[in-house]
């Protein structure tokens, strides 16, 4: 989501009701998100993904959280290269050998919300591109790991930060995960990114019951981003490719519990 300018938010602890109904809310998610990746190849349309994965959605009693979200048109965000996330999905827009392609799900299920990312390879891609997708990967599962029941929140931020920069790739700065739950955005804000003063979310106590999405979206080149005339996608300012790994987690009293598998 885009970074918003917010007061210290007093956050909803979910309950072991709410939480086995967003525990179902993500299996959902990642199972469309399994169902996806079978059929990730180059000359596959962006449309043919989406249709899958709202079939997936729609035949488990779910609904996709992101259709009609303040308008957007689609089930799934499709994010091939230099897209970072919000790319819409169409019959045009044509998986390709070579490329990177992250795809977004949320799924909503008796009324509790399941979000999730994968960026998956579309075929052979070069070790550039292997190396910033796998590191998204291993930032968003380090900032899961970071939490912990006590910790303050600031300790996701910096664990992703700290895998990432040593890296050398770039962290978006103008997009931050999110608390999810009877919404799909939630606070507080989960930023990839420790920049003092800038939210209040930092000091943040995690404590169990707490619902998060981690999200780092990760840049080959520049941090910076522009938005398409669409008013949706955005790209990496200098074009070059971007990944994006997603997981929807609960605070335990026995650590992190992640809601997105299947
Ligand atoms: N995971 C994305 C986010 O948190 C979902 C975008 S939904 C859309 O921003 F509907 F806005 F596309
Ligand atoms: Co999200």
């Amino acid at each position: 989501m885009s970074r918003q300018h917010s007061r210290i938010p007093n956050i909803h602890r979910k309950t072991e009701v709410e939480l086995e109904i967003m525990r179902e809310a993500g299996r959902i998610v990642a199972k469309a998100l399994a169902a996806v990746g079978e059929i990730i190849e180059p000359g596959v349309s962006t449309a043919k993904i989406d249709r899958l994965a709202e079939q997936v959605i729609v035949s488990s009693g779910a609904v996709p959280s992101f259709k009609g979200y303040h308008g957007y048109p689609a089930t799934i965000c499709a994010d091939p290269d230099d897209i970072v996330v919000h790319g819409i999905p169409s019959e045009e827009m044509i998986l390709e050998e070579g490329q990177i392609f992250g795809v977004d799900v949320g799924a909503e299920w008796n009324g509790y919300h399941g979000d999730a990312a994968v960026t998956f390879a579309v075929g052979d891609i070069s070790v550039e591109k292997r190396a910033l997708m796998d590191k998204t990967r291993e930032a968003r599962d380090a900032g899961i790991a970071a939490a912990m029941a006590g910790n303050h929140l600031v300790a996701i931020s910096s664990a992703v930060e700290n895998c990432v920069a040593r890296a050398g790739f770039s962290i978006v700065r103008d997009l931050v995960g999110h608390g999810i739950g009877r919404a799909m955005h939630e606070p507080p804000q989960v930023p990839n990114f420790v920049e003092e003063g800038q939210f209040p979310e930092y000091g943040l106590t995690l404590r169990p019951g707490h619902t998060l999405a981690i999200e780092p979206m990760v840049n080959l080149g520049t941090h910076r981003i522009t938005q398409d005339a669409d008013h949706w996608t955005i790209r990496t300012a200098d074009r070059l490719p971007s990944a994006h790994f997603e997981h929807t987690i609960a605070i335990s009293r026995n650590g992190p519990v992640i809601l997105t598998l299947p």
